[in-house]
C-alpha cells in the first residue's frame, strides 16, 4: 500500500518453477523494442510504430511506475530460466468492484510454449488470492486467436463479444471478454 486510501498490489516477484513475473527494468529495454517492433506484437497492439529505446524506456520508469503508484495495475516483466520473455500487466483495476483486467504480449523467440497463459494463469489468480479480487477479465481481438487460447490455458472462459471496443492499427475491432472469477480457481 502507498498510503491510507489508495490501494495498490503488491510489489514482490512471482514464481512457479522456471516461470518469474518481476519488475521491469532498464536492462530489459533491448529485449523491449525487439519485441514491441515484432509485425505480430504491431499487428494486434496499438503501440507507437516505429517503436525505440526512448518508447521502452519511458515505459519501464516512467508508465509502469505510474500504473503501479495510482492503484491502476501493475506491470510484470515475464521471465523463463532467467531470460527475458514478454510482458504482462493488470490495468483497470477497481478496487471496490474488484475486478482487473490482464494484458500480455511473448517475445517473438519465446512463443509457442504457452508462457502467456502460464503467467496470466499465476497473475490472475495471485490478484484474487491475494488482493481480494473477485473477477479478472481478459480481452482479445476476435480475430487473435493465439491470445484467445493463451486465455483459455490459463482458465479462463470465453463469456461474449464486445462490438467495436477496441483499436489496433488497422482500425476498430470486436473483442471476446474471458473471465475467471474466484468459484472457478
Ligand atoms: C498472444 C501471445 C501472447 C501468445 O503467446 P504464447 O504464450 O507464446 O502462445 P503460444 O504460441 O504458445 O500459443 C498458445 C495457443 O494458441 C495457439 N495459437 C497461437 N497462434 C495461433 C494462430 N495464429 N492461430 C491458431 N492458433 C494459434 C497455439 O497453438 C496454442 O494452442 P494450444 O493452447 O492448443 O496449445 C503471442 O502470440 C503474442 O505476443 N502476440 C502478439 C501480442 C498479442 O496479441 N497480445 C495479446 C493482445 S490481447
Amino acid at each position: 500500500m502507498t498510503d491510507a486510501i489508495t490501494p495498490t498490489f503488491e510489489d514482490v516477484p512471482l514464481r512457479a518453477g522456471p516461470l518469474v513475473l518481476r519488475a521491469p527494468g532498464p536492462a530489459d529495454v533491448p529485449a523491449i523494442v525487439r519485441a514491441c517492433r515484432d509485425p505480430l506484437t504491431q499487428q494486434w497492439l496499438p503501440l507507437p510504430n516505429p517503436y525505440d529505446e526512448t518508447h521502452a524506456l519511458s515505459f519501464v520508469t516512467d508508465l509502469a511506475r505510474a500504473t503501479w503508484r495510482s492503484g491502476q495495475g501493475i506491470v510484470r516483466a515475464i521471465e523463463w530460466d532467467g531470460e527475458f520473455a514478454g510482458m504482462i500487466d493488470l490495468k483497470k483495476t477497481d478496487w471496490a468492484g474488484l475486478t482487473t483486467e490482464i494484458g500480455y504480449w511473448v517475445s517473438p523467440d519465446h512463443r509457442g510454449r504457452g508462457l502467456a497463459g502460464k503467467a496470466a494463469r499465476l497473475l490472475g489468480d495471485w490478484a484474487m488470492l491475494q488482493h481480494g479480487m473477485e473477477r479478472v477479465e481478459i480481452r482479445a481481438a476476435t480475430g487473435n486467436t493465439g491470445s484467445r487460447r493463451a486465455a483459455l490455458a490459463a482458465g479462463y472462459r470465453e463469456e461474449g463479444v464486445l462490438r467495436s471496443a477496441g483499436y489496433i492499427h488497422t482500425g476498430r475491432v470486436d473483442l471476446v471478454v474471458l473471465g475467471k472469477v474466484r468459484a472457478d480457481l
